[in-house]
């Protein structure tokens, strides 16, 4: 017993997490169990309870604001017990998974590589280490695996996990204490791996199958690939390696320069024959996935790469893109059909970066044969943090598997309060301010104002764990407008101009305006939308007539139900456009100040917080010379100039950020300090270096927008 000054959250009707600060007791050790994915991409957290109750999930791009942020998750794990509430002591057990290398090893090293100043302090912080709690690890297509077998809606099937790279062969044979991989499975009748043939420097998981009842796991399938490059090579050679999501992915590099850029490269393919008159389908996979044939010359030929900015190349692009978009779909279909006919399987999981690709997931719902599909909102190793976390709690229960919830919820991170809003509006409040609702309902306010034609920053509740926004961190605009797609990916995401939007779909209406609409709440598949539908919403259907679709029921989320529910009333469509609430490639908003920082650095129209109305102010119509500008407090400045001394570069730095800016503005931000009035400084101006009033005024305007200068309005 004891007790602590420290953050407290409370528990609500089980399931809502609120936050204050305030003394309370701490009755005893809580035995938490915490699933890591730790040092590589996407980093994240699972906190289940001792019942095995789903706590808390998160990734630590949201508290790093560096997108699919890797490395440690000293942060992570401290930004994780925090919001439930608890100490490391709580912890009973930490299960993790790296496919890189294995982590008890490298932690086995880690203060002499720390010391050799390869690593930052933070690995070695606690938080990092987790010293003295009981530790296992578990092999990546198996904690992708146990990612999704808890949670699924049926009990038994067969589980299929692809993705770019997963553990090595090597490792996997090595036995380390408390480290679980396939190889402790038992093998179904009918397993099958594929035979290793190639030279390589060593093989490494490319996809595999396993069929489940319960929690009992058999191995099904398995395709290691080859490393055909030395292990030291930048990121272990991966744009050489034959799995299903690195060949997608050698895509994605060749046209945009990042590996995991793949949902652009889907969203490109439907575009070839737009892009290229000529185009013919050219298949860069073919055979089995037992037997695959690489056509690496195409690849390794493929002309101008990274050259996106350059049209001339779009053309081409595009048509990789949908080669190898086709030539996926084919070889994963023709692998669930021949694992469902060997096993009898009714029930699929799909996991695995590959399983983000919605138009595959489409397919496969349609045309695989399975009766039920069930695929996380978290396929990519994000997933893994749950899946370490779920086989962490059946290894202390017995095999038995973590309750079921009724419906997996998206919505796993932190409920941030009114208290949070009130101090993210105190650093902007010179430039937001809250609009006074009187008795109007919100929900009226925003289906009113996108009908309008308005875009809304919707931030509502608990953050969603994963990569889609599904209502609670979500830009929302009209689907009836057309000219949508252009404004907001070019004024608001600062994205490619042709990438489509998805629409949140009332799932009691869904039928009326789609064909074949399977349940899709995690927003995972497309269908194509009606014949005589599609027309009435082009910002949500694509160059193909298809949209990646979530459907929303009342229990999923009520708040965003009943606002979908408004606009229809107003609109006659029941769905709006949800983009992910995240502007130039940044990731999604965690914090009512990332949302606040993000509204105002975008041309979106409204911000609401959890019920709170937000707009900007404008820059006052009507300046008059008693007004104060004044400098954003604490900037710093850099100067560039050469050797003749002409400027060459200004820039100042405040808030964390860096802006470049003209020199007359430094002039400017210099002379608002406060106590001169706008006269005063164009005076100055004018005498000193006879610049004109309205010149003054335009770069002050700019200063404001970019929330450099406020506007102090003097009481009469
Ligand atoms: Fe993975």
């Amino acid at each position: 017993m004891g007790v602590r000054q420290r953050q407290l959250w409370v528990f609500y009707n089980n399931d809502t997490l609120k936050c204050c600060n305030q003394l309370f007791f701490v009755e005893m050790a809580r035995d938490l169990i915490l699933g890591l994915n730790q040092y590589t991409h996407s980093a994240a957290v699972c906190v289940l309870d001792a019942n095995g109750k789903m706590l808390f999930c998160g990734e630590k791009e949201r508290v790093s604001r560096k997108k699919n942020d890797g490395g440690d998750t000293a942060d992570l794990v401290e930004h994780a017990l925090n919001a439930v509430g608890a100490e490391l002591s709580d912890v009973r057990m930490v299960c993790a998974n790296n496919h890189l290398f294995r982590i008890d090893r490298f932690h086995d090293s880690i203060d002499w590589s720390t010391a050799l100043f390869q690593y930052r302090s933070s690995y070695v912080s606690d938080f990092n280490l987790l010293p003295g709690i009981e530790r296992l690890e578990l092999s990546h297509h198996l904690a992708h695996a146990w990612s999704a077998l808890p949670y699924a809606p049926f009990d038994n099937g067969i589980i299929v996990v692809a993705d770019g790279m997963g553990s090595t062969l090597h490792e996997m044979q090595m036995p380390g204490e408390n480290y679980f991989t396939d190889f402790g499975l038992e093998k179904h009748p009918q397993f099958h791996e594929v035979e290793r043939k190639d030279e390589a420097f060593g093989w490494r998981e490319g996809e595999s199958s396993f069929l489940f009842e319960g929690g009992n796991i058999q191995q099904l399938f398995k395709r290691f690939i080859p490393e055909p490059s030395p292990s030291l090579l930048y990121n272990y050679g991966f744009e050489n390696m034959s799995s299903l999501g690195a060949l997608y992915s050698r895509v994605s590099s060749h046209i945009f320069a990042d590996w995991n850029a793949c949902g652009k490269v889907m969203g490109m393919a439907p575009l070839a024959s737009e892009w290229n008159k000529d185009y013919e389908h050219q298949p860069i996979l073919s055979g089995s996935l037992d037997d695959l044939v690489i056509d690496w010359q195409r690849l390794r030929d493929a002309a101008n790469p990274n050259q996106w900015a350059d049209e001339d190349n779009r053309g081409a692009y595009a048509s990789l893109a949908a080669d190898m978009q086709s030539d996926l779909e084919t070889v994963m279909l023709e692998k669930l059909q021949d694992l469902r006919a060997k096993t009898g399987a009714k029930n699929l999981i799909f996991v695995g970066g590959v399983a983000l690709n919605s138009t595959l997931n489409g397919r496969i719902h349609r045309e695989a044969g399975f009766e039920q599909v069930f695929i996380p909102h978290y396929p990519g190793d994000q997933g893994l943090a749950v899946g370490c976390a779920a086989f962490a709690y059946a290894q202390l229960n017995n095999q038995q598997l973590p309750a079921q919830q009724q419906a997996l919820s998206p919505y796993s991170g932190v409920e941030y309060t009114d208290n949070d809003t009130a101090a993210a509006l105190d650093d902007w409040q010179d430039w937001i301010e809250e609009a006074d609702l009187e008795d109007t309902d919100v929900a009226d306010v925003v289906a009113q104002a996108i009908n309008d034609g308005q875009i809304v920053a919707w931030f509502d509740g608990r953050s969603e764990f994963g990569p889609r926004a599904l209502g609670n961190r979500s830009i929302l605009a009209d689907p009836r407008r057309g000219e949508m797609v252009e404004h907001i990916n070019s004024a608001i995401k600062k994205r490619e101009a042709y990438r489509p939007f998805a629409p949140s779909v009332l799932e009691e209406k869904v039928s009326e305006w789609f064909d074949d609409a399977s349940p899709s709440p995690y927003m995972s598949l497309t269908v194509q939308a009606r014949a005589d539908k599609a027309e009435q919403i082009p910002a949500v259907v694509h160059a193909d007539g298809s949209s990646r679709i979530q459907t929303l029921s009342e229990n999923d989320n009520a708040k965003y139900h009943d606002l979908v529910q408004r606009f229809e009333k107003l609109s006659g469509v029941p769905m709006l456009l949800n983009t992910s609430f995240n502007i130039k490639q940044e990731p999604i908003v965690e914090t009512p100040a990332d949302a606040m920082k993000s509204f105002l650095d975008s041309d979106l129209d409204l911000l609401v917080i959890n019920g709170r109305l937000f707009q900007q102010r404008k820059f006052p119509d009507m300046l008059t010379s008693s007004m104060i500008p004044l400098a954003a407090p604490n900037f710093t400045a850099e100067s560039v100039s050469n050797s003749e001394g002409d400027n060459m570069s200004v820039r100042v730095m405040v808030r964390g950020e860096t802006f470049d800016i003209e020199q007359i503005e430094l002039g400017l931000l210099e002379v608002c300090n406060g106590e001169n009035t706008l006269h005063d400084i164009t005076d100055y101006f004018k005498e000193n270096w006879d610049v004109e009033q309205d010149t003054i005024m335009s770069h002050l305007q700019g200063l404001y927008s970019r929330c450099l200068v406020s506007i102090i309005i003097p009481q009469e």
